[in-house]
C-alpha cells in the first residue's frame, strides 16, 4: 500500500485521493498546507491524516509518494524537494513551465532512484492505447483537437481580481491549463511535431484567454485550441486517408467511432472508467511497483515532447511568466 501524501487542498486533490483509493493501491497518509485550518478541513472526510504547514517536516514523514496539485509555477521547486527528500511525485499537469525543469526533474528522479509522473490523464486513460492502436495501421492526414470550458473563476478576473489560473506569477493561461490535454493525444498518438505555433486572445499579462494553434508535422498538421472564456462542445477528430475518427472528448474519451469514406461505421471498443483519474493512479502505482519500466520511459519522453512544443507555443504567442529566466 502507497503512503500518499498531498500538497494543495482544492477539490481536484479530494478527486485524486477518490480515484486513487478507488485503485485500491493507495492509503492517504499526510496533507501539506500553508494553513493548520486549512489542512484539518481538508482531512475531515478522511481517517488518521497527519497534518503540516512545514513543507520539509511534511517530505521528511513516512510518505512513499507525494501528489501535487498546487497552483503550476510552484510545482518545479516542490517536486524538486520531494525527489531530494527520495519520494516518488506525482504532479499534476501542466508539471513544469519550461522543458528544462523537466528535463532536471527526470534526472534528479532518476538519481534518487524515484518515480516522476506528470498526471495527464487522457494520456494515461486505457482509451488512449485502444486509440492509438486503432489509429497505428492508419495514413493519417490531420486532426483537430480543442478543449475549452468557460472557467468558475472568470468572474472574478471580470470583477478585477487576478484567479491563480489567470495569473502570470502562477503560469496560468488557456494553453497551459487545457492546451496541454489537446498536446498530449497530439504527441502521444503522432510524436513531436517539427514545430509548432499559437495565436491567442492575452490579458495585460500576456496570459492567454482563448487560442488556437498548429502543430507541423511532415505529412499533416494538428490544430489545437484551447479557452477559459468560452466552452466548446465540439469532438476530436483524427483525419486518414480512410475516414474520419471521431471522439467524444479531449480528455474523458468514452466514445471513439470510426467512419469509412465508404460509410462503414466502426466503434471502438472503449469501457468507460468509474472515476476520470482512476486509471492513472493505477497506472502509477503500477510503474511505481516496478511493472511498467518501458511504458514508464515513453511517459517521460512524451512529457518532455508536450513541454517543449507547449513552451514553443508559448514563446510563439508571447506568453510570458513572472520570476521566470526564459
Ligand atoms: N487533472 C485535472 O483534471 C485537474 C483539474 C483541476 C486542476 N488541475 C491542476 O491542479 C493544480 C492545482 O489547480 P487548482 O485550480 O486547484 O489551483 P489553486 O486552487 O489555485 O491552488 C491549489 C492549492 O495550492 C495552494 N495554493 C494556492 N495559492 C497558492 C499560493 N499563492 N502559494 C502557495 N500555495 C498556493 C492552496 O493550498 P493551501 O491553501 O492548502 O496551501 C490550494 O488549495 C494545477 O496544476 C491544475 O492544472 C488538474
Amino acid at each position: 500500500m502507497l503512503r500518499l501524501g498531498m500538497i494543495g487542498t482544492s477539490w481536484i486533490s479530494h478527486e485524486f485521493i477518490n480515484a486513487a483509493h478507488q485503485t485500491g493501491h493507495y492509503r492517504l497518509q499526510a496533507v501539506y498546507s500553508r494553513k493548520m485550518k486549512t489542512a484539518r478541513d481538508f482531512c475531515d472526510p478522511y481517517e488518521a491524516i497527519s497534518c503540516y504547514t512545514d513543507l520539509v517536516d511534511f517530505l521528511d514523514s513516512e510518505l512513499d509518494v507525494v501528489y501535487i496539485a498546487s497552483p503550476n509555477s510552484l510545482h518545479y521547486a516542490q517536486a524538486k524537494l520531494a525527489i531530494l527528500a527520495k519520494k516518488h511525485v506525482i504532479i499534476e499537469k501542466p508539471a513544469v513551465t519550461s522543458p528544462a525543469e523537466w528535463k532536471e526533474l527526470v534526472k534528479l528522479a532518476k538519481d534518487h532512484h524515484v518515480y516522476l509522473f506528470e498526471a495527464a490523464r487522457n494520456y494515461q486513460e486505457a482509451a488512449f492505447q485502444v486509440v492509438k492502436d486503432f489509429l497505428s495501421g492508419q495514413e493519417i492526414l490531420g486532426a483537430n483537437f480543442t478543449f475549452a470550458k468557460y472557467s468558475s473563476k472568470l468572474p472574478a478576473l471580470l470583477a478585477g481580481e487576478m484567479p491563480n489560473i489567470f495569473s502570470d506569477l502562477y503560469a496560468g493561461g488557456a494553453l497551459m491549463d487545457l492546451g496541454v490535454y489537446c498536446l498530449y493525444l497530439a504527441i502521444g498518438f503522432f510524436g513531436a511535431p517539427d514545430s509548432s505555433h499559437y495565436t491567442a486572445h492575452q490579458l495585460p499579462n500576456s496570459v492567454d484567454l482563448y487560442g488556437q494553434g498548429i502543430l507541423i508535422y511532415p505529412e499533416f498538421q494538428v490544430a489545437i485550441q484551447a479557452g477559459k472564456n468560452i466552452t466548446s462542445h465540439l469532438p476530436a477528430e483524427i483525419y486518414t486517408k480512410t475516414g474520419t475518427l471521431t471522439l467524444n472528448a479531449v480528455a474523458a474519451i468514452d466514445q471513439a467511432q470510426f467512419v469509412s469514406h465508404s460509410g462503414e461505421v466502426i466503434d471502438l471498443p472503449i469501457e468507460p472508467c468509474s472515476h476520470v483519474m482512476q486509471e492513472e493512479a493505477e497506472a502509477f502505482a503500477l510503474a511505481i511497483a516496478g511493472q511498467k519500466e518501458t511504458a514508464y520511459l515513453e511517459w517521460l519522453k512524451t512529457a518532455e515532447q508536450v513541454h517543449e512544443t507547449l513552451y514553443q507555443m508559448r514563446q510563439s504567442a508571447g506568453i510570458q511568466f513572472k520570476d521566470k529566466k526564459e
